[in-house]
């Protein structure tokens, strides 16, 4: 295999297919899939990296600049603690061994989340995963793990209110880009859609500030099911979505 074999080659997407800047998922189904087959929670974890390597290449091939993707919430600790260290211990192997295919693909990578109650070498390693991909300029990746979208809120109320008492703003020059600039997505385009996969139709604490005018989209697969024909179906219900905003019906051509 040459070197460049991982280097994901960017396609014409289908004509008339819109295609998101922003698109965020939550993965969700992994040990449904695995118990469906008769098979440990944690292989479907497995399976779900699989899936994410899939999602990440497609996302490059299609043009779409920022990927999130929900892969550890901060309800998650109240699973046993077994599985909690095992997805802990697949975000270290995925790490170890997609970097370089990363890096090579010109990601740069985000991670967000809440730190307490993450050791040491975990801090360590995202620490230094968003170093070795920060100049990169191809599309931004960005993995929410430990992460919660009240808590995300809550931290950033907390940075803006010693802002505040530190006299550097005045309560009333806060604004909405002030909330967005103390979030952990600072700077990201709001996502334009979020999809969920396993049958599920809920949030789960998940973009609740940038979620606020996201389209949900609902597939009925197990995340470690998704596949380039999800990813389309998915490209296409957005694609037939009218986005108001609140405003007025308009039809593009
Ligand atoms: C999503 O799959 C992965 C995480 C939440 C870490 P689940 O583990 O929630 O799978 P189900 O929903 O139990 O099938
Ligand atoms: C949401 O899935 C979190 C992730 C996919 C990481 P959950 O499986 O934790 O959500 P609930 O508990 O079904 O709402
Ligand atoms: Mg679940």
């Amino acid at each position: 295999m040459s070197t460049d074999a991982a280097i994901a080659q960017p396609l014409e997407a289908p004509a008339g297919l819109k295609i998101p800047r922003h698109l965020a998922v939550i993965m969700d189904g992994n040990g449904r899939w695995a118990q469906a087959r008769g098979k440990q929670r944690t292989e479907g974890h497995v399976e779900g990296v699989k899936a994410l390597r899939r999602m990440v290449d497609l996302a490059i091939r299609y043009g779409v600049q920022h990927l999130t993707v929900f892969s550890f919430s901060s309800e998650n600790w109240r699973r046993p603690r077994d599985e909690v260290n095992f997805i802990f211990g697949l975000l270290h192997r995925f790490v170890a061994s997609d970097l370089a295919t990363l890096i090579r693909n010109n990601v740069r990578v985000r991670i967000i989340g809440g730190r307490e109650g993450l050791d040491s070498a975990l801090i360590r390693l995202i620490d230094d995963v968003q170093a070795k991909t920060a100049a990169n300029t191809g599309m931004e990746l960005i993995v929410a793990f430990n992460y919660g979208g009240k808590g995300e809120l809550v931290e950033a109320t907390r940075r803006i209110a010693k802002a505040v008492a530190a006299g550097q703003i005045a309560p009333e020059d806060i604004t909405e880009a002030t909330i967005e600039s103390a979030l952990y997505t600072d700077g990201v385009p709001d996502p334009d859609i979020i999809v969920r996969t396993s049958g599920e139709q809920r949030v789960s604490n998940f973009l609740l500030w940038q979620g606020a005018y996201s389209e949900l989209i609902f597939v009925d697969e197990n995340w470690p099911d998704f596949s380039e024909g999800t990813f389309l179906k998915v490209l296409e219900t957005y694609t037939s979505r009218n986005r108001r905003f609140g405003g007025i019906e308009t039809r593009s051509s």
